[in-house]
């Protein structure tokens, strides 16, 4: 199926965002907040936004042109979603929120009509519970701020028809960013990580060994200077899985089980997996690295000239 007409349902801080996307990227998009009016600003919010964004250089040329002409406000969800082949569902986190929206949106949708919801965490076959056909409908979870972070997360939940899923992928891949396929499982990988560094962040706050401050210093300036890169798979592949074992070790010596090496990593220095240095890792394979050592320090250096041009952040 080729979506051409989307709605989003629920204009605010992610809503409006996706639907800017979209509209740049050509598609038809008619957003629906809480009312006509609340609507209505959104729509004029968006659009100026937008203005703003191109003049400072942030979005391409021509990109305000594209919002004007592609992004219409409806007077109600009902109308939003009449004709859309995609509708994305952006309302509060709040599962008595979500469930009469998405049973709303089922109701007036077109049959063939794939329904995405844009949770962060709410497990998505808890939110399929509100349709009748729950096949049409997966999680399609942008990132904030959705015009400029590249990343979506797709959820299909057991029954959503495979279907769906790559009429999803098709949408995201048409906007220029890229999406991962992943589990039902709540908080899905983004927010499950993103939860456990934040936790374990202010434990150690707690525990005296840093302050907020210099915790964030240490994550920004070190191993999160490498994340744009590399995931922490390439990472533990680049730094030697045998070191990585060592240091699990040590770790679960003093903060227990939770610390374990995990059995994966155990098993692949077993069979002589160290990574880049010896037969491959997780997901760089044994080889020449020539070409990667050199794009990571090309990596690095460049973020470095980005960071200083761009001086600290106001916090
Ligand atoms: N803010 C983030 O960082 C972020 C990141 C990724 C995903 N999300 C998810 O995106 C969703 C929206 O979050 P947000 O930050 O954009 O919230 P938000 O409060 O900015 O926007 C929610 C919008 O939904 C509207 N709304 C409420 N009830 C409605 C209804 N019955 N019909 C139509 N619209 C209705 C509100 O008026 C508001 O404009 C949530 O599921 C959230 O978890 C948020």
């Amino acid at each position: 199926m080729t979506i051409a007409q989307v709605a989003v349902v629920g204009a605010g801080y992610m809503g409006g965002g996706i639907a800017q996307v979209l509209a740049m990227a050509g598609f038809q998009v008619t957003i629906a907040d809480a009312d006509a009016t609340t609507t209505r600003h959104h729509l004029e919010r968006l659009r100026r936004e937008a203005v703003e964004f191109e003049e400072q250089g942030l979005f391409d040329p021509g990109s305000a042109d594209l919002v004007a002409a592609n992004l219409h406000a409806a007077d109600s969800l009902e109308a939003a979603v009449a004709d859309a082949d995609y509708i994305e569902e952006a309302v509060l986190e709040v599962p008595e929120v979500k469930g009469p929206v998405l049973a709303a949106i089922e109701a007036a949708a077109r049959p063939h009509a794939v329904i995405g919801s844009n949770t962060s965490t709410l497990p998505i076959g808890g939110l399929a519970a509100n349709l009748q056909h729950a096949g049409r409908f997966l999680g399609v979870h942008f990132s904030n701020p959705a015009p400029f972070i590249p990343g979506v997360e797709l959820i299909a939940h057991a029954g959503t028809d495979e279907a769906a899923v790559v009429a999803a992928e098709d949408l995201v891949a048409r906007t220029g960013k890229l999406s991962a396929r992943v589990s039902d499982r709540a908080g899905f990988v983004l927010n499950r990580l993103q939860y456990v560094l934040l936790k374990e962040a202010a434990s150690l706050v707690e525990e005296g060994v840093a302050s907020a401050e210099d915790v964030d210093i240490v994550v920004r300036t070190t191993f999160g200077y490498r994340l744009p890169f590399f995931g922490p798979f390439a990472i533990a592949d680049m730094a030697g899985l045998d070191i990585y074992a060592a240091g699990f070790r040590t770790l679960a010596e003093h903060y227990g089980e939770r610390l374990d090496p995990p059995a994966v990593l155990t098993e692949l220095v077993a069979e002589g997996h160290y990574g880049v240095k010896q037969d491959g890792g997780f997901v760089i394979p044994a080889g020449d690295s020539a070409p990667l050592v050199a794009y990571r320090n090309r990596a690095y250096a460049r973020l470095g000239q980005l960071l200083r041009e761009l001086g600290p952040a106001p916090l």
